[in-house]
């Protein structure tokens, strides 16, 4: 695993995007696998710059979202479609057709994975994945569990997911109980990925996901296996890893 260490937000979003934009710039029709969450927005905002200043293009790229909650509507302000939109697409001159985010409002979650999974295939694979991290280790809507989940399933959310996630609801009670996520291996078989961790409250897990043993209850310490992993995280992210 590679760390690059930035000293805050600011910093460990521009080096992210560095990150981003070289495959952009190097395979301008690349799969990009895309994360939601508080902790990439940053890096979204330099893409966007970026793209305004004219040193990035995005026609040619197809993207693939980790995760998206069951049951939430593309126009649900709290949709991971309504974060992408807002967050990204609308920013950039990607083309929608080749954006995709699980379909939140198929209640039919065999169908709806079979689905992801093919689209998945189809596209040949993801060149370059970014991923934030839970507090409880989990990666997209992979959380802690007996063993490593293959392929896009429906997961139960754990209690301590919908905690850290109510801050963005109205109410906990608003908060879905179930998501769709990306599984582990689809993860694994992307050709590179890109972490990125911030805040203090990141340390511990942190620690565990570089330091610990590989272990399905904590999902992202499987990265340590990947052959090509960056983590981009903040000073007060790192404060327990001891590198
Ligand atoms: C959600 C998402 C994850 C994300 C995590 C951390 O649960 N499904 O993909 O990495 O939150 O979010 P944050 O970056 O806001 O801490």
């Amino acid at each position: 695993m590679k760390v690059l260490k930035a000293k805050d937000y600011q910093e460990l979003s521009r080096k992210a995007a560095n990150v981003i934009a070289a495959q952009v710039i190097m395979k301008p029709n690349c799969v990009l696998g895309l994360a939601t969450g508080s902790s990439p927005i940053g890096t979204y905002k330099q893409l966007i710059e970026r793209y305004e200043m004219g040193d990035l293009d995005f026609s040619g790229v197809s993207t693939i979202n980790l995760d998206e909650y069951k049951g939430l509507t593309r126009d649900n302000d709290q949709s991971y479609y309504y974060f992408m939109y807002n967050n990204l697409f609308k920013h950039v001159n990607i083309d929608l057709a080749r954006t995709n985010i699980p379909d939140g409002t198929e209640p039919d979650s065999d169908k709806e994975c079979a689905r992801y999974n093919k689209v998945i295939a189809d596209m040949g694979g993801i060149d370059l994945q970014l991923l934030g991290l839970g507090h409880n280790g989990h990666i997209g809507f992979n959380e802690p569990a007996d063993d490593f989940a293959t392929l896009t399933h429906c997961v139960d959310l754990q209690e301590s997911t919908i905690e850290a996630n109510k801050r963005f609801f109205a109410s906990i009670d608003d908060v879905p109980r179930q998501a769709y996520t990306m599984g582990i291996q689809t993860i694994m078989q992307a050709r590179k990925v890109l972490m990125v961790v911030s805040g203090a409250d990141k340390a511990d897990i942190l620690d565990k996901v570089i330091n610990g043993p590989v272990t399905p209850q904590v999902p992202a310490s499987i990265l340590q296996m990947h052959p090509d992993v960056t983590i981009v995280a903040d000073e007060a992210a790192l404060a327990k890893c001891n590198l």
